[in-house]
């Protein structure tokens, strides 16, 4: 087949990472035999710099007509406060121009590294949850006041916005276990009492086959580390899955590991880990890729449709880790680790 894919390797590490996922995406269009026309446009950091905006009309003019983006990070002490443009800004305007509303963070705990998580190994045994965030509402979205001495940041949730991601959700698990977790704050937040209700509704009408519970965010949070294994997929609102993925990012034993992907009402996605540009250990070729690479696997998936190219990927990259090809966020201390570079190589190696 043929695909245009956009490119936007942002800040920090954000380079280095998306290096080894277009050079997997070169070798996955070469093995299968797909022409992928990989074209690269700044966002973030490095487009204010060059153009004053962190999202410059051509790059999202890019992304519009690609069929798939891929994105490293962005963001870094350099574009901190004082500075009046954030690189953020350019990710939170990309995922809304492209209606993204619902993020999907697979956890999935690689067996060779149980003993990189902080966590015991009989706890991360069985682990296979997904987290769908809902990522173009609520509070990251809504109004933002500040007076000298208040602050003001309103959450907001419409009926409509709730449907289509807890839609999303359930379809998502009528494919595997059938369960279905949704987590909100009904007991403090209004916005949580809508959530609560109109997926109690959406359930029952359209997915009478899929089993749900409703789980405080807090619960939540100390259920993901006590009894992981219990979860199938978990749907949320922004914040929440926002700092809920870190931590479920911690089964996996770092960061690095997690890819994601973000989805709306066409085949067209955005996929990027979910890490951010670590900016203390940028431009020093020890990332872990390995978040970026599983991003490539969502993409061919879910934009592509290339459900055998995808699985293909994914088994290269749990035999290198098998193998022991780890960066050094994932070694015990004493093990040399390998290089960003190094773990693409040993994924490439392994492509099927
Ligand atoms: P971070 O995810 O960049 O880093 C957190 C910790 O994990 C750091 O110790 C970092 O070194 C480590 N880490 C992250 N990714 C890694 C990888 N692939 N391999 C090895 N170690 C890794 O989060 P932090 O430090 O809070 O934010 C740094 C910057 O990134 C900020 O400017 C923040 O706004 C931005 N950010 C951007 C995101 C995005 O582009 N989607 C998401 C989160 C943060
Ligand atoms: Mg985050």
């Amino acid at each position: 087949m043929k695909a245009l894919i956009a490119v936007l390797p942002g800040d920090g590490i954000g380079p280095e990472v998306v290096e080894q996922g277009t050079r997997l995406l070169r070798a996955v269009a070469e093995r299968f035999g797909h022409s992928f026309e990989l074209v690269e446009a700044p966002m973030g950091g490095v487009a204010i710099d060059r153009t004053g905006t962190p999202l410059p009309p051509e790059t999202l003019a890019l992304c519009q007509r690609s069929d798939a983006v891929l994105l490293g990070a962005v963001g870094g002490p350099k574009w901190d406060p004082p500075a009046k443009v954030r690189p953020e800004q350019g990710l939170l305007a990309l995922r809304k121009a492209l209606g993204l509303y619902a993020n999907l963070r697979p956890v999935a705990p690689f067996p060779a590294l149980h003993e990189a998580s902080s966590l015991k190994p009989e706890v991360l045994r069985g682990v296979e949850l997904l987290v769908v965030r809902e990522l173009t509402g609520g509070i990251y979205f809504g109004e933002k006041r500040r007076d000298e001495h208040q602050a003001f940041d309103a959450c907001v949730y419409t009926e409509e916005e709730v449907v289509r991601v807890v839609r999303a959700a359930a379809s998502l698990a009528r494919a595997r276990r059938k369960r279905l977790t949704s987590v909100d704050k009904a007991n403090v937040l209004e916005t949580s009492r809508l959530w609560r209700a109109v997926t109690e509704r959406v359930i029952r009408e359209e997915f009478p086959d899929i089993e749900l519970k409703h789980l405080l965010v807090d619960a939540c949070a100390m259920h993901l580390i006590r009894r992981p294994a219990d979860f199938d997929v978990i749907v949320t609102e922004n914040m929440f899955g926002d700092i809920l993925t870190d931590e479920a990012a911690m089964l996996s034993g770092s960061i690095g590991m997690l890819p994601s992907a973000s989805l709306g009402a066409n085949r067209r996605g955005l996929y990027e880990p979910i890490h951010g540009s670590a900016p203390e250990i940028a431009g020093r070729g020890v990332a872990n890729p390995y978040g970026t690479l599983l991003s490539v696997a969502m993409l061919l998936r879910h934009s592509l449709g290339l459900e055998q190219e995808a699985r293909a990927v994914e088994v290269a990259v749990a035999s290198s880790i098998e193998a022991g090809a780890l960066t050094a966020d994932l070694v015990p201390s004493g093990v040399r680790p390998l290089g960003t570079g190094d773990i693409g190589t040993a994924v490439l190696a392994r492509l099927g």
